[in-house]
C-alpha cells in the first residue's frame, strides 16, 4: 500500500518527466517503501550525513543569527563578506536582498567568486533547518521530525529533491555548482537514492 502511494505521488508529480530530462535522474533505481533492512539504511544515512555537513549545503542551513556561510573545507565557519545578514525573513527583505547579487537564473556558474545563481530566488533555508553546530545525530533527528523539516513525510523528503531537479534549485547546484567550487559529495543521483533508501528503511538515526 504504501508503495502504490509513493508511485502515485511520484506519478502524480507534474513536472516530472522534466526533471528525469532535466537532470537525468533515473527513478527506477529507488526501493519500495519498507523494503530497505534498518542496518541498510544507516549505512545510507551515512552518506548523507556527509552531504548535509558539507560546506555547499551547511552555508544556507545556519542558525538564528541569519548569517549565511562563505564555508569551504578549509574554513567551514567563514561568515559571508560584507557583513550581509539575511534577517528573521531569511531572505534579506530586511536591508540588502540576496536577490540583488544572487539573481535567479539557470544559467550555469562559471565566475569564481561571483554571487552563485540558482533557478530559485537565493534565500538561508528555514532557521528550524539549522544543521550548523549540530551533531551527526541530531540532524538525523531533526530531518525526520515533520515539525522540523517542513512538514514532510518519507515521501515528501524524496519528493523534495525531485522538486529541487526540476527548478535547478539549491540542492542541485550543490552537486554542482561550478565556478572552482567544490560539489558536495557524490551525485545528485546518488543522494536521491540515498534518502530513498534511508527513508525506505523507516529513517533510522544512529544513537549518538
Ligand atoms: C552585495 C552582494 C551580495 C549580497 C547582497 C548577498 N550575497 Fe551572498 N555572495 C556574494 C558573493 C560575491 C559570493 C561569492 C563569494 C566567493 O565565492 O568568494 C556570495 C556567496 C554566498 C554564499 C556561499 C555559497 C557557497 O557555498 O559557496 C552563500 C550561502 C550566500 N552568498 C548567501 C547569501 C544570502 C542568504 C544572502 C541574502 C541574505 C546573500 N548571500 C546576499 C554576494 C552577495
Ligand atoms: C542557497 C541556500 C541553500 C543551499 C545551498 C541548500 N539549501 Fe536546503 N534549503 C534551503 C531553503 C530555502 C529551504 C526551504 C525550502 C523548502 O523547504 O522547500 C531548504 C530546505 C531543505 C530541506 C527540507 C527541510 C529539511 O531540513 O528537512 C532539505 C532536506 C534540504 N534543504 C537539503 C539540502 C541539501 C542536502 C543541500 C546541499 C546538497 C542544501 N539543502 C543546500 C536553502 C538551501
Amino acid at each position: 500500500m504504501r508503495s502504490a502511494l509513493l508511485i502515485a505521488a511520484i506519478l502524480g508529480y507534474g513536472t516530472l518527466a522534466y526533471a528525469e530530462a532535466e537532470r537525468g535522474l533515473d527513478l527506477s533505481a529507488l526501493p519500495e517503501p519498507g523494503s530497505v533492512a534498518p542496518a541498510d539504511g544507516l549505512v545510507a544515512w551515512q552518506r548523507i550525513h556527509d552531504v548535509v555537513t558539507h560546506p555547499r549545503c551547511l552555508n544556507c542551513h545556519v542558525g538564528a543569527d541569519n548569517v549565511p556561510l562563505w564555508g569551504t573545507i578549509d574554513t567551514p565557519d567563514s561568515s559571508h563578506g560584507m557583513a550581509i545578514n539575511a534577517g528573521d525573513s531569511r531572505i534579506g527583505a530586511e536591508g540588502l536582498s540576496c536577490r540583488a547579487c544572487h539573481q535567479t537564473s539557470t544559467r550555469p556558474n562559471t565566475v569564481p567568486h561571483a554571487p552563485p545563481h540558482t533557478g530559485m530566488d537565493w534565500q538561508l533555508a528555514p532557521v528550524e533547518f539549522q544543521w550548523t553546530q549540530r551533531t551527526g545525530a541530531d540532524i538525523c533527528e531533526q530531518l525526520r521530525d515533520p515539525v522540523r523539516n517542513g512538514g514532510r513525510d518519507a515521501e515528501g523528503l524524496v519528493e523534495h529533491i525531485l522538486h529541487d531537479a526540476e527548478l535547478i534549485g539549491f540542492i542541485t547546484w550543490s552537486f554542482d555548482p561550478g565556478a572552482g567550487r567544490a560539489p558536495a559529495p557524490g551525485s545528485l543521483q546518488a543522494h536521491l537514492e540515498d534518502m530513498a533508501i534511508w527513508t525506505a528503511a523507516g529513517m533510522p538515526c544512529p544513537t549518538e
